[in-house]
């Protein structure tokens, strides 16, 4: 050791020492980062005579590690006692809950736990030391690893760290959802919330309900693409599957060796029309419906009545039978009341009530289903729609619709778990990009997964103790695939796991950066774990920018540190980006981070167009909507054209009901001839181009006049583009254009959203 300090001391090229030193390695990146963390000189050497001490409570750790080293390299450490050990898990009352201290010397590994939760993450930690390989291959000819010496005190933030599966819109079979526990407990995560039941599909085998799995598992076709095309397919193909009680008791036995309780979720009174398929008599009117095979919120709900009730009841039973933990998730989410309103025996039963409405009848519903589990010893979860008409007296609620929710429970003493879409939906968009896998809708990237905190602003710091934890949710109508599942839950997982375990960044600018770092350091062990993560670490994004009257094009990473390298219009030279690119015509640039392994690099192309209206400058009448404003009105003017499919980028902008006047002011007295735009429209998402638009201008601010123009509509899927050319020449000299944009007026009958304003997206306004 000694002898490489010395020439590390020695050294003045500005070579690390690890580099040097064969004694030391590099440091490895730990998710979720500890919460004290001291790397020492000189490492451990983890080989054949490693030997293992844990006390006899903790055995849930030393069994991982066991079988973790065993399965990789095909031996493992031995059993022995306290002081002949070389790793040593012992039991100390001073560490937190679920926490554990450990120290690592040149000679021994020592872990001190109050839990076995505390000695079982511990080994978590051990396991991401180790190298990444271990992860994937069985290599017995390896004899000996080594991994850096180091002192970690650890504990979570957070009690509640969990991952949600939907297996009802898909179904993922067990081997699967055993590979997803592993994925969480890798990451210190605590419950898998398992959403078991849906419309359109019913997941888990009941004993005493046969048809449940049947029948109730399996739809005869299925949506293809968006929700919201027109007119919507359907693949014609029968779907489904299910889980035995066997299967799920294997599943359970995994999730407790890996320190995970699972949740499971069955849905009532809404997303029954499954169950309600298999047995028609659940419902209020009777009638045989299918297995759904669209997405959405179906009128078919559970019908409060008696002989619901003795089946829900039972369902319970069988399922708290089969799970050991002490939550049972009952949905209560998106149950409209239009069947209860309808019905007799509802509207009787709300009379004998005496309840105010179909609310109050779902708060009713509710607190029966809660009494029965509580007394089986077992508590309660919903989505929060279970405030509604009033809560159960002891459940925790799960704010997904905001944050709103989890505030009001708190504020009555409950228990709540945050779930909110805008951070917790990895079924959302993750990158802008036109390349990206369908997703339902929304955006939800890395960084606001990261940025997130548990505990809303509203409450004091005694309601915060409500606040249990938080929760990714993995809905999986657009996932049909497991390698869909892992391309959306990856990498924010790990962004959530650091959030619940590490605890929420209060400076997101300073923290993101070294996550992304621990993140790329991280990818090499979900490459050899096999997981299909998505990767927009090593994207480039760029912006046009006028200093000067001059414009020039900007390109960032979002990792630090990472060099651009980029060409111009197809020339086959690459350069080093150092400074803004000077853009004076039409311009094509593709960049890229400069990588050794090329197959992760993301070419980032951009065509800028440079027209008399990219040196100008833009006004409008009213600003574009907080939702679809990414570019400001710059990104009307920037030569940059918008995605031809997606509306939501920084290109488009988005204005909901007004009417437009945007005015170019073009500097110098111009000659236009022609003025071009497009409009997205897709009446589906109350999207609708503008029936007309009017060219007014000034020449030296004077009163503005309008133009004359011949106008051409062309009409191409969802973009409608427009092209003014203009009449009066030699005359068609102005200073200042002004673009009338009226917006298409009130939705009609019949169309999505009749009866609302139409929204108007417009995209680069082109002057020639
Ligand atoms: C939900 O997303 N319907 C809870
Ligand atoms: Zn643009």
């Amino acid at each position: 050791m000694k002898y490489f300090f010395w020439i590390c001391l020695l050294s003045i090229l500005s070579i690390s020492c690890s580099q040097l030193d064969n004694d030391t390695i590099s440091k490895r990146s730990i998710i979720p980062e500890p919460q004290e963390l001291q790397y020492h000189d000189g490492v451990f050497v983890f080989d054949g005579s490693t030997t293992i001490f844990t006390e006899s409570e903790f055995k849930i750790a030393s069994h991982f590690l066991r079988k973790y080293i065993e399965e990789n390299v095909g031996w493992s450490p031995k059993e022995v006692t306290k002081d002949q050990a070389t790793i040593v898990i012992e039991k100390s009352d001073g560490v937190p809950n679920e926490g554990y201290e450990m120290t690592i010397s040149e000679e021994k590994i020592h872990i001190k736990a109050s839990d076995p939760s505390g000695a079982f993450y511990a080994m978590q930690t051990l396991r991401q030391l180790l190298p990444d390989y271990l992860e994937a291959t069985t290599r017995s000819d390896l004899m000996l690893f080594k991994i850096p010496t180091l002192s970690i005190k650890d504990a979570p933030a957070f009690r509640y760290r969990g991952m949600h599966l939907d297996v009802g819109r898909h179904f993922f079979d067990k081997e699967f959802i055993k590979e997803y526990i592993s994925y969480l407990s890798m990451l210190k995560m605590n419950y898998f919330h398992w959403h078991l039941t849906e419309d359109q599909g019913w997941r888990i085998e009941i004993l005493q309900y046969p048809n449940l799995i049947k029948h109730g598992a399996y739809r005869e076709e299925t949506l293809m693409g968006h929700y919201n095309d027109t007119p919507q397919q359907f693949d014609g193909k029968r779907y489904g599957g299910y889980y035995t009680q066997e299967d799920i008791k294997e599943v359970v036995a995994f999730a407790k060796a890996h320190n995970v309780t699972i949740i499971p979720e069955i849905e009532m009174p809404g997303h029954a029309q499954a169950a309600i398929s298999a047995y028609p008599e659940l419902g209020c009117t009777g009638e045989q419906v299918p297995v759904a095979t669209k997405w959405g919120v179906f009128e078919n709900v559970y019908c409060p009545k008696e002989e619901t009730f003795t089946f829900l009841k039972n369902v319970l039973s069988e399922v708290m039978e089969l799970f050991p933990g002490e939550y049972i998730h009952i949905g209560g989410d998106e149950a409209p009341k239009s069947h209860w309103k309808n019905c007799d025996d509802c509207q009787q039963l709300i009379k004998e009530l005496g309840l105010k409405d179909e609310h109050e009848l779902q708060s009713y519903f509710i607190k029966e289903i809660e009494t029965f589990v509580n007394s089986k010893g077992k508590k309660i979860i919903g989505w929060d729609e279970i405030l509604e008409g009033g809560l159960a007296p002891n459940a925790t609620v799960m704010s997904w619709r905001g944050t709103q929710g989890a505030v009001s429970a708190a504020k009555e003493g409950h228990d709540v778990i945050l779930t909110p879409t805008s951070h917790s939906y990895f079924d959302y968009y993750q990158a802008d990009h036109s390349d990206e896998p369908l997703a339902i809708g929304g955006f939800l990237p890395l960084k606001k997964v990261y940025g997130f905190n548990p505990i809303p602003k509203e409450l004091t710091n005694e309601e915060s103790r409500f606040v249990l934890g938080a929760q990714g949710n993995v809905w999986t109508e657009y996932m049909p695939t497991e390698e869909q599942v892992e391309y959306m839950a990856f990498p924010r997982m790990l962004a959530m796991s650091e959030v619940v375990w590490s605890g929420p960044t209060e400076d997101i600018e300073k923290d993101y950066p070294g996550f992304l770092s621990r993140v790329e350091e991280f990818l090499p062990r979900m490459d050899a774990l096999g997981i299909n993560y998505a990767n927009h670490l090593y994207d480039v994004t760029g912006e046009v920018i006028k200093r000067n009257d001059s414009i020039f094009y900007t390109l960032k990473t979002s990792l630090p540190k990472k060099q651009i390298g980029y060409s111009l219009n197809s020339e086959k030279e690459t350069i080093r980006y150092s400074q803004p690119i000077p853009i004076t015509e039409n311009t094509e640039i593709k960049a890229s981070v400069i990588l050794s392994d090329t197959a992760h690099a993301r070419v980032h192309t951009t065509r800028i167009r440079y027209h008399k209206g990219v040196e100008s400058t833009i006004s409008l009448n009213v600003p574009p909507h907080a939702a679809y404003s990414a570019g400001d009105k710059e990104a009307l003017i920037n030569g940059i054209s918008g995605s031809n499919t997606r509306y939501g980028d920084k290109e488009w902008l988005g204005f909901w009901g007004d009417d437009l006047e945007i005015s170019i002011d073009l500097k110098h007295t111009k000659e236009v001839s022609k003025v071009y735009t497009r409009f997205f429209h897709a009446p589906g998402q109350w999207i609708y181009s503008p029936k007309e638009i009017e060219l007014w201008a000034t020449n030296d601010g004077n009163t503005p006049v309008k133009v004359p123009f011949q106008s051409q509509l062309t009409e191409k899927g969802n973009l409608y583009f427009y092209e003014l050319t203009l009449l009066e020449k030699p005359s068609n000299y102005y200073g200042t254009l002004i673009l009338k944009v009226p917006n298409f007026g009130m939705i009609p009958k019949g169309k999505q959203g009749e009866g609302n304003k139409a929204w108007t997206f417009i995209d680069e306004i082109i002057v020639e």
